[in-house]
């Protein structure tokens, strides 16, 4: 009972901010997001009765209790849903450069919820992969798709409603997204802990909830539209109103630097030159800077002139979720991931 699958990590255009049930992972608001070409997690599940308990290889290297037992728990979900009760090795390799501020969190969970629901044996739509990677990391269900992705929040309790779907393809419009690195230290704040603070103490925070639905609409109908100067403007707007409800934390806490707020300024300095070009960001300090593709070279250009930064990675709209087989693989993504291939029982 052996599954392969392939997901790509995506930004939030429209941010995800705040739970409404911690353990589902319920959100308060709903988001949008573009799935990306250039950061990919690959992972391999296999069921088998000769395990005596979950696996976990990253890249590599067999992980602690810790991070096995973050595995585990998803599997259960998994494994609930099958009526099937077998240990899994999980082999997972990232190709996403933490440096690159980007979460392989997204990415790894819509990889392992599709893996491990196939391998396990259910056959699923993505509707339902998505719900599923959901608790494994909210932003996790809006990777299971491709290109341009609403994730609904949904009203019932259960979470049987919030889940993502497409809203438009990748290739329907290409834009340009640049990650700005400005500093590859860990975080402080994570994103889970930051947005609990948040909903738990911040007067801001329903201020937050007031204009985000609008805001979705907004950026719905400009990306439906290709109205990138709309988009632009509605998805800045919404990153600064979701970093506004940290300042009113207890403790407060905000993910910029100083470095942050130097992209910040060059992206409007261009602007004011003529040049449509927007930024967004989330639980951290690095930048995510939207342009047309006409523009970008130009864009990467200044940024890269900006002494604060550290590197630029160029990204396109990308693909959804994907199952793979193992032939199919390449390259150090095929040697890590076979590395731990476990055939060796015969049950
Ligand atoms: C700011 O999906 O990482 O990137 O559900 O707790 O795992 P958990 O949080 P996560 O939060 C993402 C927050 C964000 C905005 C977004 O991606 O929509």
């Amino acid at each position: 009972m052996e599954a392969l699958a392939k997901a790509h990590t995506n930004i939030a255009l429209i941010k995800y901010w705040g739970k409404r049930d911690e353990t589902l992972f319920l959100p308060m608001n709903s988001s949008l997001s573009i799935t990306l070409d250039a950061f990919y997690t690959t992972t391999s599940v296999e069921f088998c009765s000769c395990l005596k308990s979950d696996m976990f290889v990253l890249n590599g290297n067999l992980t602690n209790e810790e991070e096995t037992k973050k595995i585990s728990n998803f599997l259960d979900k998994v494994r609930a849903l099958a009526g099937v009760n077998l240990h899994a090795m999980v082999s997972s390799v990232n190709n996403v450069p933490t440096s690159a501020g980007f979460a392989s969190s997204a990415s790894g969970f819509a990889a392992l919820a599709l893996a491990a629901t196939k391998a396990i044996g259910l056959d699923i739509d993505h509707s339902i992969v998505s719900r599923i990677a959901r608790q494994g990391s909210g932003s996790a269900c809006r990777s299971v798709y491709g290109g341009y992705v609403e994730w609904e929040k949904g009203v019932a309790a259960d979470g049987s409603d919030s889940y993502a779907s497409p809203i438009m393809d990748g290739e329907a419009w290409d834009l340009s997204i640049l990650s700005v690195m400005v500093d590859s230290r860990n975080k402080k704040v994570l994103s889970r802990e930051g947005m609990k603070r948040t909903v738990d103490t911040s007067p801001f925070y329903s201020g937050w909830l007031d204009t985000v639905e609008e805001d979705l609409e907004i950026a719905k109908g400009a990306i439906i539209n290709r109205d990138f100067g709309l988009l632009g403007k509605v998805v800045e707007a919404n990153a600064l109103k979701m970093h506004a409800t940290t300042l009113g934390a207890d403790p407060p806490f905000t993910y910029f630097q100083g470095a942050t707020l130097d992209v910040m300024e060059a992206v409007k300095q261009m602007r004011a030159e003529g040049v449509p070009v927007y930024f967004t960001i989330d639980a951290g300090p690095n930048v995510k800077v939207l342009c047309q593709p006409e523009n970008e070279a130009y864009v990467q250009k200044v940024l890269a002139a900006i002494p604060t930064v550290q590197s630029i990675y160029l990204c396109h709209p990308g693909p959804g979720a994907k199952v793979l087989s193992r032939s199919s693989l390449s390259g150090t993504s095929k040697k890590m991931l076979n590395q731990f291939h476990h055939h060796s029982c015969t049950n």
